[in-house]
């Protein structure tokens, strides 16, 4: 039968393959783009900018575990000025749409960051809403009205398709989903790190220096696909981008099948760089022999 078509869309951001590149697992995009072909991906999210350089945790700030990683980085970026006037003038030489992230400690810093990224090449903004509020207690994507107050601002600020990036460590993701949503959100990305902590017996210690971090990858997927399901359940019409875990094209078929529109890679990328064409390749072989003849077709089917 003729290949299955592959392309999809996050609300008004269309994407040549349903695979992003996650945040904070391929650099700027550009040391990425310099290491493997992006041909895979309908596009490629940078790591979180903060209005200022942020230094990022003292070290050990990743620790290998069982299944998957522990990180505490602390967003270690340059601050957007730096980010535009060093990555800026690369983005439209690397052959991938490009997402930027968006991250800080209040509203105004959001803003502050949104607005500068939208004067970029780029295809598209995400807020990054799971890291530490200083104005509130813990998560913005902990909290429907301080997920709210971000959407609405920064949508006030950029034209660009905007997605809000949600945590899987809320109590009801749906309902956080939705918040963002009617403030203004094209999509929403479902979702980050799962809180965890791992301890060296024989340091007596956490094996990462913040205490507790993010963990990722191959472990975390059911746990996002949970809540795939969940915000997909609460939203029936939001575009979702999903994520945790995924190694395989099966892995993103099953993400599409919870009811994400598009899915991103993220931890994968550490131990093969060029994973995208391999999931992508397998999507499309999966697609062929299951006669689908639009990956579409899959998004959601799973109730
Ligand atoms: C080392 C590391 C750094 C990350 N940095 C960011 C970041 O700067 N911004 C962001 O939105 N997500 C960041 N993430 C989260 C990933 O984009 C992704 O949401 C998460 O790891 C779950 O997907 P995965 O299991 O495929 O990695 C980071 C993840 C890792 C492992």
């Amino acid at each position: 039968m003729a290949s299955t078509a592959m392309i999809a869309s996050l609300g008004p951001l269309s994407l040549s393959t349903p695979l992003v590149a996650a945040s904070g697992t391929i650099g700027s995009v550009v040391e990425f783009a310099a290491v493997t072909d992006l041909s895979a991906y309908g596009a490629a999210t940078a790591k979180s900018v903060s209005p200022v350089a942020w230094p990022g945790r003292a070290a050990p700030r990743v620790a290998p575990t069982e299944a998957g990683m522990l990180n505490a980085i602390g967003i270690q970026n340059p601050g957007i000025d730096a980010w535009v006037a060093d990555i800026g003038p690369q983005l439209s030489a690397l052959g991938v749409g490009v997402i930027g992230s968006a991250v800080g400690y209040t509203v105004d810093e959001y803003v502050t960051v949104a607005a500068k990224l939208a004067g970029c090449d780029l295809v598209a903004i995400e807020i990054n809403l799971s890291c530490p509020n200083l104005e509130g207690k813990g998560m913005f994507a902990l909290d429907s009205q301080a997920t709210a107050d971000v959407v609405r601002s920064v949508r006030a600020a950029v034209g660009l398709p905007l997605g809000a990036k949600l945590s899987p460590n809320a109590v009801d993701v749906g309902e956080i989903a939705a918040a963002a949503a009617e403030s203004g959100a094209d999509w929403v990305t479902v979702g980050n790190t799962v809180w965890g902590a791992a301890i060296d017996i024989e340091r007596r210690q956490p094996k990462i220096s913040a205490g507790i971090g993010g963990y990722s990858g191959a472990a975390i997927k059911p746990i996002a696909v949970r809540c795939v399901l969940e915000v997909r359940q609460s939203n029936p019409t939001l575009p979702i981008l999903g994520l945790g875990g995924v190694q395989s094209g099966e892995d993103a078929i099953e993400f599409m099948m919870a009811g994400a529109n598009a899915v991103g890679i993220g931890t994968a990328h550490f131990g093969s760089p060029k994973i995208g064409r391999k999931v992508l390749r397998q999507m499309q072989t999966w697609c062929e022999r299951h006669g689908v003849s639009d990956v579409q077709e899959l998004v959601g089917v799973a109730r």
